[in-house]
């Protein structure tokens, strides 16, 4: 039987929506239903904090008892988040964890939607016991990239918004999925995008893995086998629920 000690939420912030559950963290594993509402249109801190209230008022889970981890797509910097590529400027140089442990009136665990991930993939998914380099990416809204070596988490790596030679988008206004809906792009069309990224990426970091997360690594074999690589990839195990499950993990660390 899961004890509470092992018992933790995960809410993940998108650009698109935001989602939460409560983990389960000696499995891995969601407890209960995912919960989702949209990302308020404009994404201004006030508005997110009324829908991060609303996820938890859904899940039954707003009591301070239980960890919270929340999850962003910005960079995370003691606290602060420190860019806003999917959501309001507001957020630039903003003291996000404090505005929300006070607006939520309890602690939680701050940190970038992408690294969490990284982090559930590497505890429970695709990167388990992987040695070397590896890379996730999150192909949604944006590109979210978690860079883990041997399994320990660099931070902050903003790798979607490298940029295109000679271009004025960079790789994730081209590439990340949103791209695919608002240019109703194939997948082959898509995947030859994808081709360029992920070859690039492969040039400057020489990684050993690749692991490919957000809503569309559901649909990973329309166009992971469409990519010619020297380096693995392969679909995040923990899929969408990647970020919700690093974000409770990390929570539930700070509580022990
Ligand atoms: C942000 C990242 C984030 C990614 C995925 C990017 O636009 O700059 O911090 O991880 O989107 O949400």
């Amino acid at each position: 039987m899961t004890t509470k000690a092992t018992r933790a939420v995960g809410v993940d912030i998108g650009g698109t929506g935001i989602k939460g559950a409560l983990v389960d963290l000696a499995h891995g594993e969601l407890l209960s239903d995912r919960v989702k509402v949209a990302t308020p249109a404009g994404a201004e801190p006030g508005d997110v904090l009324d829908a991060v209230r609303q996820v938890l008022g859904t899940l039954g889970v707003s009591d301070a008892d239980i960890p919270l981890g929340v999850a962003f797509p910005a960079i995370v910097k003691n606290g602060r988040t420190l860019s806003a590529a999917n959501v309001a400027d507001t957020w630039i140089g903003f003291e996000a964890e404090k505005f929300f442990e006070d607006g939520l009136g309890r602690d939680i665990h701050f940190a970038n939607d992408a690294d969490v991930a990284g982090v559930a993939e590497a505890r429970y998914g695709a990167a388990r016991d992987a040695a070397g380099l590896t890379i996730l990416t999150t192909l949604g809204t944006g590109i979210g990239t978690a860079v883990l070596y041997n399994g320990h988490l660099i931070p902050n790596a903003e790798l979607g918004h490298l940029q295109r030679a000679n271009r004025k988008k960079d790789f994730e206004a081209w590439a990340a999925y949103s791209a695919v809906e608002r240019e109703q792009l194939t997948w082959s069309k898509w995947a030859r995008r994808l081709q360029s990224y992920y070859s690039y990426l492969e040039f400057l970091l020489s990684p050993d893995l690749f692991i490919v997360g957000g809503g569309v690594s559901k649909h990973a074999d329309e166009f992971l086998p469409l990519l010619h690589l020297k380096t693995p990839i392969v679909p995040a195990v923990h899929r969408n629920n990647a970020g919700i499950i690093g974000a409770a993990a990390l929570a539930l660390d700070d509580e022990r």
